[in-house]
């Protein structure tokens, strides 16, 4: 296990007497003072536009900016530094592809393969680029213990299927998605593949090298880092062959009354001013997951899932859902008698923090035939006592509604 008393003396937030037991880092995270001091210190000393301003503090910001992307190279062992796209968020990253390689390439009878697993930023892209371009959007199959049905990707692959988009980690069920099996069925038939990583980056080692996908999106305020970056990886014969995602200052290389043409990759697709402080952020983020040890941090929460499991089955009131032998650090649940609105609500009176609704997963919930289900998840800062609260107050919210 972490130590995770010293963890938390690295996290502002901890360093209050108020009950803070935090549950819902796969919606974000907390964030440590390196990262909060990366973010000031640009803004406090070298607050400069990048790859335009020809002054000391202009060329520091550049730099800065820059060094993240050897960075997120370096951790995520991507093949190639051009392949690195600094985003707004995920959800930003998807639609670059849909958008900028689904208008693109994709044609009236095409078929694109989600699954039913997808967070809404996976799918409703895909569902925009379906409808305009009259492709198929075809699903693989939620089975009922959380994983994907893979058995049917035969059946749903074919020589028509020219992109396959889905996600690594579940942010619902947890479940790690057998992607490297689906990335070669999608390979197989000349598929473009899509991996978004935004739940499995934070919380697991990956290798993009060895996992080959095409694209891979993940944001950095789920990792420690800002909200208001994100990241797309993309193999750069794509990118070099996509059009812009959106357009305007820096994308360019030339502009003329009549016509304009293209940066290179990544820049082409980094029109405008970046969020320069959130990706100097997402910098200091990397460097201090890598310096806790991201395979230490994938054991701590194994170990609290495992507990988290053990401790929330010994109340016949809770309802799990999902089951995946491969899964991360996430528990969605209900408790009989109370909407999972109303349980949030009673845990925040004891100090704890989980989220409550769909999780921007509706095709789940409609799988699972309810609403909404309470969801608990672990990062690095949490230990069992949180657990053991958690349990202790959804006994006593049960109580109230009985
Ligand atoms: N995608 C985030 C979640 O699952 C917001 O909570």
């Amino acid at each position: 296990m972490l130590d995770v008393k010293k963890i938390r003396g690295d996290f502002p937030i901890y360093q209050s007497d108020k009950p803070f037991v935090y549950l819902d880092s796969a919606s974000t995270t907390q964030k440590p003072q390196v990262v909060i001091d990366a973010v000031s210190t640009y803004y406090n000393a070298y607050a400069a536009n990048i790859h335009r301003a020809l002054y000391e503090i202009g060329e520091k910001a550049t730099d800065a900016y820059e060094n993240v992307r050897l960075k997120v190279k370096a951790f995520l062992n991507v093949p190639d530094t051009h392949s690195v796209i600094f985003t707004r968020s995920t959800t930003e990253s998807l639609n670059l592809v849909a958008y900028a390689w689904g208008q693109k390439f994709l044609k009236a009878e095409d078929d694109v393969l989600v699954s039913e697993m997808e967070h809404h930023s996976n799918l409703v892209p895909w569902q925009l680029a379906s409808k305009k371009k009259g492709v198929n959007l075809d699903y693989i199959p939620l089975a009922d213990d959380g994983t994907l049905d893979t058995s049917k990707l035969g059946d749903l692959i074919s020589s028509n299927t020219k992109l396959v988009s889905v996600g690594h980690q579940s942010n619902v069920f947890g479940t790690v998605n057998p992607v490297k099996e689906i990335i070669a069925a999608a390979k197989s038939v000349g598929a473009v593949t899509v991996l978004d990583g935004a739940q499995a980056v934070p919380h697991m080692a990956v290798d993009i090298t060895d996992i080959h996908c095409d694209f891979y999106a993940f944001s950095g305020h789920k990792m420690v880092g800002p909200t208001g970056v994100g990241v797309l990886i993309g193999r750069t014969e794509l990118l070099d062959k996509m059009d812009p995602f959106m357009s305007g200052g820096e994308m360019i290389n030339t502009v003329t009354m009549k016509e304009s043409t293209w940066n290179d990759v990544p820049w082409k697709f980094e029109a405008g001013t970046p969020n320069i402080a959130q990706v100097i952020g997402l910098g200091a983020a990397i460097d201090y997951l890598q310096l806790i040890g991201v395979d230490a941090i994938h054991d701590h929460e194994q170990s609290l899932l495992k507990y988290g499991l053990e401790i929330l089955s010994q109340n016949k009131d809770i309802t799990l859902y999902g089951n995946a032998a491969n899964r991360g650090a996430v528990i969605p649940f209900n408790v009989k008698r109370v909407h999972s609105h109303d349980l949030a609500k009673f845990l925040d009176t004891d100090g704890i923090c989980v989220r409550a609704g769909h999780h921007c997963a509706q095709p789940i919930m409609n799988h699972l035939g309810v609403s909404a289900t309470a969801r608990a998840s672990f990062y690095l800062y949490n230990d069992k006592n949180d657990i053991d609260q958690l349990a202790k107050s959804i006994e006593k919210t049960a109580r109230i509604f009985a």
